[in-house]
């Protein structure tokens, strides 16, 4: 992504001090800060308060973490594995990360000390992980650019700029680079299609509003923020061509789970009309899912990211404001399950794809 001119990824090795920078989103959109990783546990800290977050971001993020852990004790795969695995539960892409690192790593294993990993092993693991997820986004954006492209031939006849609906953030920020639906809205307005993106605050931690927004800006792609309430009321009122989100975890037979609220966008557009989209790496793919009719474990976050609101006071201090009483029950749900009757399409970096068994069989193995 471009942040004032400069190429920047949301996460990076800095070879002179070895240690792993990041982006830390949770002070965006207000201030732009490293955050740099020393040892695992930073690396889980970083995941589990959401310095880093997005499916794909969390998978590199590990595998950074996995380097750092047997840069103190070579011998330490398996606790760093375990500790890395309890972060956060839903993505897939970290379990994805985590199983190919110790399938990649176990190689390496000197017979004689066979419980010892050389770290250089674990630093080239990531890189190559990092520069792959960075390759496999912008693909994801060439196929999503031309979904779009047809749309708005077909709905605009090329004299509006089309109308795009996201929730969350699944952009540059939730991966290394490019994004996922983001990647495609990139993609699009550079080959001149015109665009309009309707962003959703997405409560409570405003990936949309902090994230999204920031990146769009960034960008110069035209963009509103809307509250997560919202969303339907655009899509009824005709200002709405197609709604793109990223995922977390999709099924075998192409039930997207993702931020909580996009099965209430993907019903809305459904009653409207209006195609839904979700865009993602194969790795976000979980074939050993089959379908929504079988629960997946959803994380629950800590009430007081519902509770306790967090911003900066109008001279710069950071702030944190108590909006509802400490008595007050909440469930606060991180994501939800789409069914795949109300998906469209599932872009990754092979193609579109229908979301039902059959067509996602054919990405088995890739
Ligand atoms: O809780 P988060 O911010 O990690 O959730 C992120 C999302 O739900 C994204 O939409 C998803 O990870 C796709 S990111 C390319």
């Amino acid at each position: 992504m471009l942040i004032e001119g400069r190429q920047q990824r949301s996460i990076w090795f800095d070879a002179a001090t070895d240690q792993v920078c990041v982006i830390d989103q949770t002070r965006l959109p207000h201030d732009f800060a490293v955050h740099r990783l020393r040892t695992l546990d930073d690396a889980c800290e970083a995941i589990n308060s959401m310095r880093v977050r997005g499916a794909p971001l969390i998978g590199v993020t590990a595998a950074f973490g996995i380097y750092l852990s047997l840069r103190e004790n070579p011998a330490s795969l398996e606790t760093a594995i375990r500790q890395l695995r309890a972060t956060r539960p839903t993505a897939v892409n970290l379990h994805w990360a985590l199983d190919r690192a110790v399938r990649d790593l176990s190689e390496h294993m000197p017979t004689g000390v066979p419980t010892e990993i050389p770290p250089e092993k674990a630093l080239e693991f990531a890189l190559d992980l990092a520069e792959e997820d960075a390759a496999c986004c912008e693909a994801i954006g060439e196929h999503g650019s031309a979904v779009l492209r047809r749309l708005w031939q077909e709905r605009c006849g090329e004299d509006r700029p089309l109308q795009v609906l996201t929730h969350c953030n699944a952009g540059a920020l939730a991966t290394v680079d490019w994004g996922t639906a983001l990647s495609g809205i990139y993609k699009a307005a550079a080959a001149g299609v015109p665009l309009h993106v309707w962003v959703d605050e997405t409560r409570p931690r405003n990936q949309g509003g902090a994230l999204t927004c920031w990146e769009l800006r960034q960008a110069g792609i035209d963009h509103s923020l809307i509250v997560d309430g919202a969303a339907g009321h655009v899509m009824a009122r005709g200002l709405v061509d197609v709604c793109v989100t990223g995922s977390d975890r999709v099924s075998a037979s192409g039930d997207v789970c993702n931020k909580i609220g996009t099965y209430q966008v993907a019903l809305a557009a459904r009653d409207n009309n209006l195609p839904f989209y979700a865009a993602l790496p194969v790795s976000t793919v979980d074939f050993d899912w089959p379908s929504a009719a079988e629960p997946i474990l959803i994380e629950e976050r800590d009430a007081r990211e519902v509770s306790i609101a967090g911003g900066i006071e109008e001279g710069g201090a950071n702030a944190r404001v108590r909006q509802y009483p400490e008595e007050t029950v909440v469930r606060n749900y991180a994501f939800d399950v789409t069914p795949a009757r109300l998906v469209s399409g599932i872009i990754t970096e092979h193609g579109v794809y229908d979301a039902n068994q059959n067509s996602l069989a054919a990405l088995a193995g890739n």
